[in-house]
C-alpha cells in the first residue's frame, strides 16, 4: 500500500474488489426465499475465483457480510452464518490445492467460535499460497476498519510508543485492513445500486468504480470481462494530468 499508486495504474487491475449484491432480488424474481439467492451467490463467487486464477488477477476482495447486515432478519443472518460455515468446508482444500490465499477482514468477535476457528484454521492452511490472494470481508465495515486502526495507534500513543506528531497517512495505511497488498484498482458493485455500502473507504480513495445492473447471482467470467474492458479505457491520474503520465498510461 505504500507503493506509489502510479505503479499500479497498470490496464489489467492487480486487485478487484467486488460488492456482491442482489442475492434477494434474484431470489424474488423467482418467488424464492432470500436465502436461496445466496446459495446461487455463493456459486457466482466460485466463478470469480476462476476467472481471477484465469486471468492473473494478484487479489480479489469479496464484500460478503457488512457490519449493517447483523440488523436484517434473524433467519436470514443465521441462514447467511450456515452458509459461510458450508462453503468454507466444502472449498477450503480446493481453494488450496489451487495456491489460494485465504484471509477475512472484519470485525471477527461478532462471529460464532466455531466460524472463528474456521477461519483462522483457513488462514493458517493457505498463509504461504501465492496464485491468489482472496480476501473476505465479513462483519466488515469500512468505518469499523478506520476506527479499529485509530484504536491501534491510540494505544501506542498511550504507552508512549509513539508522539501524536508521527500520525500520518503512511501509518494509518498500515493499521488499515489489507495494509501489505496494493489498493484495490477496480471496484465492481452488483445489483444496480450505486453506492460503497461502508465497504474500504479508506482503500477506495482512487479506485476505479464499476457499477452493472447484472443481479450477483448471474455475474460470470462474461460479466467480469466486461468489467475488466471498461477498466482497461480507463485513464487513471491520481491528481496529476495527463501529461504528467508515463507514456504507457496516457
Ligand atoms: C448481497 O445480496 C448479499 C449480502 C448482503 C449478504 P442482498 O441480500 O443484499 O440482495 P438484495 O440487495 O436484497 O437483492
Ligand atoms: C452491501 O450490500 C453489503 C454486501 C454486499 C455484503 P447491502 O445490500 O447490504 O447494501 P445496501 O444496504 O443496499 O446499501
Ligand atoms: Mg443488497
Amino acid at each position: 500500500m505504500n507503493e506509489h499508486p502510479l505503479h499500479s495504474a497498470a490496464r489489467k487491475p492487480r486487485h478487484i474488489a467486488i460488492i456482491m449484491d442482489g442475492n434477494g432480488r434474484w431470489a424474488k424474481a423467482r418467488r424464492r426465499p432470500r436465502t436461496l439467492g445466496h446459495r446461487a451467490g455463493a456459486s457466482a463467487v466460485n466463478l470469480s475465483i476462476d476467472f481471477c486464477i484465469a486471468e492473473g488477477i494478484d487479489t480479489l476482495t469479496l464484500f460478503a457480510f457488512s457490519s449493517e447486515n447483523w440488523q436484517r432478519p434473524a433467519e436470514e443472518v443465521s441462514a447467511l452464518m450456515g452458509l459461510f460455515l458450508r462453503v468454507l468446508d466444502r472449498e477450503l482444500d480446493e481453494l488450496h490445492r489451487r495456491d489460494v490465499r485465504l484471509r477475512f477482514i472484519g470485525a471477527r468477535a461478532d462471529f460464532s467460535d466455531e466460524l472463528q476457528t474456521r477461519m483462522q484454521a483457513a488462514e493458517i492452511l493457505t498463509a504461504a499460497n501465492k496464485t491468489l490472494n482472496l480476501c473476505i470481508a465479513a462483519s466488515y465495515g469500512g468505518r469499523w476498519d478506520i476506527t479499529q486502526a485509530l484504536r491501534a495507534i491510540a494505544l501506542q500513543v498511550r504507552d508512549g510508543e509513539l508522539q501524536p506528531e508521527q500520525i500520518d497517512e503512511a501509518l494509518i495505511s498500515q493499521h488499515i485492513s489489507l495494509a501489505d497488498l496494493p489498493q484495490p484498482d477496480l471496484l465492481i458493485r452488483t445489483g444496480g445500486d450505486h453506492r460503497i455500502s461502508n465497504f474500504l473507504l479508506w482503500q477506495l480513495a482512487y479506485t476505479e468504480l464499476y457499477f452493472s445492473e447484472t443481479l450477483w447471482p448471474d455475474f460470470n467470467a462474461q460479466s467480469l470481462q466486461a468489467a475488466l474492458d471498461d477498466y482497461a479505457q480507463r485513464e487513471r491520474r491520481f491528481g496529476l494530468t495527463s501529461a504528467q503520465l508515463p507514456d504507457t498510461l496516457a
